[in-house]
């Protein structure tokens, strides 16, 4: 903890203009409601108005729950048809329209897009996705997944994008964006749910502070900024209360505090756990069907248990969503074609390419040159395996895999391809090993180890790979003149008993569909890797802050710091640092300006560097701008990112590259005042390549 001289404070933005129910507004509800509605918002209003008259408590109360069937479109909730309103149909999910419609395209998990660091890439993959949801019938998409990544443990790592609150919010924006050019996305799951194997009972408690700075703000980017519909509440209890019926959560700051329109529907089943303490917190859609809601609340609101307003305020809520987005009104839909369309598996090729980490490669190992190899053996449990994620509810069923396997065959021009089945240690093996110029293995995380509770492999117990895995990498590093590791899974993989003792590896995540051709593209170098982790790979778990996520343990606390602020605090060195990523060119920063000494609280304040490609080839890098404190009252990360770009570069170019630092990230929450608060303090800006290679640096005041 930094303590200074108690200084005044300087409330940000318009917040001090807001009504006091709106301290964590950063944006009036005003502005968010005309963004929200497709239509003029007054207009919709007395539309609702005039049905919401006509409408009987059994019709309001049927609005407020699934209807249990399961459509072309998803999961249904009731139309009404006497009054011509619309019914929805929802369907998962992150990283493509979910098994349960029929094929889609599969594109790379959404960690995997995290990597990219390419908030416009991920734009078009919402929209892809909301595009192919909305041929089939849907119109809301459970998607984006927004939960922080706390630990690399959560088996649903893969569907969110990383452990930082700045990157997350600019993918959950993108996202969001994207998929409401089709369907209304649902930003789940609200809040602090991010360990699976006691989803629905553990009790996660937080400081406000914390809560609101570290695991909030993706979730008000959503809202916010890019207008989200709706807002799925999660399984797990938060400070007591389980987020279905937490009003705090609910009624304060989703509807309060940011301004919330749309509607927030409960997580499936058992993601609704009462009638009166929801209906009174702010529920409005219990889902897939009326367990609590239905009959029962009916007779709750008969027996004054809930007040008629709070159904009434539910109700509008469904009503207006669907009329801001123009359910009732038929607009065009897109082709069936779209699914799976060539358009959409390019994208989900190129959102892999963009995805590869490159993590390490001595003396060049990579990338392969094809006239140079003679031949080259492609060995491990995942070379010719369909991996591409969680069969929980994310699982998404394309009509064909492309496997690493497959995409090097077709990539390696005359080289000879010599796939191993076993694992390694036949004679026959061991002379293919012996006489191949190189060796790519295969090996990670599959849905048996990693993903949704209850359904897939549910919470890691290990970062590490397999006692097999391990061995078979050892086992071919003794035989391969070359060993190439080619790592599959959501999140951090630990790799200390065997890096040393091989050539290169990348990280490659769950690909998509497309990804063997990706993978194949990145290792013979016609792709040049750009990928960055948006999550710290430590040499030990240890040295993370503790995962919990025994049935024994259902009190768990979240602190202040996780992730590289957490590594940072402890002075821990990281086996591969928050947005480390290595490439076959080399990149420098030079020239770091800033466009002012100050920062006025509510503004941005811009900043720019020279990025130079100084290697032989073209390629992006993703330049990444961090923020410090000195002398700040509270506790403070030693650094946190506050903007990064990707940019592309020619061999030999320099590009002049423009950042924002906005007033509202480096804020902190004060309790006291129930408002963020920019400190007059002195904050130092670092730009570099990684969270632990930031060579330049600037200072600015908030006076
Ligand atoms: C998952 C949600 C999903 C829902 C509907 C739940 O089990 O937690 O993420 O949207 O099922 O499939």
């Amino acid at each position: 903890m930094q303590l200074g001289p108690s200084a005044p404070t300087i409330v940000v933005g318009l917040l001090a203009a807001v009504a006091a129910a709106c301290s964590d507004g950063g944006g009036s509800p005003e502005s968010a409601s005309q963004a929200f509605c497709r239509l003029p918002e007054a207009e919709v209003e007395a539309r609702v108005d005039d049905l919401l008259s006509q409408m009987t408590l059994e019709e309001k109360v049927e609005q407020m729950a699934g209807t249990g069937a399961l459509g072309s479109g998803g999961w249904l909730a009731p139309a009404n048809e006497r009054l011509g309103i619309p019914g929805f149909a929802m369907i998962d999910g992150p990283r493509g329209v979910s098994v349960l419609g029929g094929h889609a395209t599969a594109f790379p998990v959404a960690m995997a897009r995290g990597a990219s660091w390419d908030p416009e890439l991920e734009r078009r993959v919402g929209e892809a996705i909301g595009a192919e949801a909305r041929a089939k019938g849907a119109s809301v998409l459970l998607a984006p997944t927004i939960n922080l990544l706390r630990h690399p443990g959560w088996g649903r790592a893969q569907e969110t994008y990383g452990e930082d609150t700045h990157h997350l919010s600019r993918f959950a924006v993108a996202f969001v964006e994207g998929a409401q050019q089709h369907v209304i996305a649902s930003a789940k799951h609200f809040a602090l749910n991010s360990i699976e194997d006691t989803r629905f009972t553990v009790n996660v408690t937080t400081d406000e502070r914390t809560l609101r700075e570290i695991y909030l703000p993706q979730f008000r980017a959503a809202v916010q900024e890019a207008h989200v519909g709706s807002v799925m509440s999660a399984y797990n209890r938060v400070d007591g209360a389980y987020c279905a019926e937490n009003s705090h959560l609910l009624r304060d700051i989703l509807k309060g505090d940011w301004g919330f329109r749309g509607f927030v529907e409960s997580d499936w089943i058992l993601g609704t756990r009462s009638t009166v303490a929801s209906a009174r917190s702010g529920l409005d859609i219990e889902m897939p069907s009326p367990s609590f809601y239905g009959a029962k609340l009916i007779a709750a609101v008969e027996a004054g248990e809930v007040p008629m307003d709070d159904i009434d305020e539910a109700a509008r809520r469904v009503l207006r969503t669907k009329l801001c987005f123009e359910l009732d009104s038929d607009p065009p839909v897109p082709d069936p074609a779209v699914v799976e369309s060539a358009d959409h598996t390019a994208l989900a090729l190129d959102a892999e390419r963009e995805a590869i980490v490159l993590l390490a490669n001595r003396n060049a190992a990579l990338p392969l040159e094809r006239s140079a190899l003679g031949s080259l053996v492609v060995i491990g449990p995942l070379a010719d395996s369909a991996n591409i994620g969680d069969t929980g509810s994310s699982n998404v069923n394309p009509s064909y895999v492309v496997t690493p396997l497959a995409g090097i065959a077709s990539h390696a021009g005359s080289a000879q391809v010599v796939f191993l089945e076993d694992d390694g240690s036949s004679a026959a093996s061991q002379n293919a090993l012996a006489a191949a110029d190189a060796a790519v293995v295969v090996v990670g995380l599959t849905a048996a180890d990693e993903g949704e509770g209850g359904v897939s492999g549910g919470d890691r117990h290990t970062l590490a790979l397999s006692a097999e895995q391990e061995a078979l990498i050892q086992r071919v590093a003794d035989s391969s003149r070359r060993t190439i590791v080619v790592l599959e899974g959501g999140s951090a993989i630990t790799v200390e008993p065997w890096i040393d003792r091989v050539d290169a590896v990348l990280m490659a995540w769950y690909p998509g569909q497309e990804g063997g051709n990706a993978i194949a593209e990145v290792l013979f170098g016609d792709v040049n890797p750009s990928g960055k982790l948006p999550f710290t790979v430590p040499h030990d778990e240890s040295d993370l802050p503790e995962f919990v996520s025994d049935p024994a343990r259902l009190d768990v606390t979240y602190g202040f710091l996780h992730g590289y602020r957490w590594i940072d605090a402890q002075g821990i060195e990281p086996r591969f640092p928050f947005g480390f990523g290595l490439s076959y060119t080399s990149f420098t920063v030079a020239n770091l300006t800033l466009d002012g000494r100050t920062l006025a609280p509510g503004g941005v304040l811009g900043a720019s560097v020279d990025v130079t490609n100084t290697g032989a080839r073209s390629g992006d890098e993703i330049v990444q701008l961090y923020v410090g404190f000195e002398g700040s009252r509270v506790e403070r990360p030693r650094r946190q990112l506050a903007a990064f770009a990707r940019v592309h570069l020619e061999a030999g170019e320099t590009r002049r590259v423009p950042l924002e630092i906005a007033a509202r990230d480096i804020a902190y929450y004060d309790v006291a005042q129930a408002e963020f608060v920019l400190e007059p303090i002195t904050y130092v800006v670092q730009v570099g390549e990684s969270s632990r290679d930031l060579p330049l640096e600037a200072r600015f005041r908030v006076r």
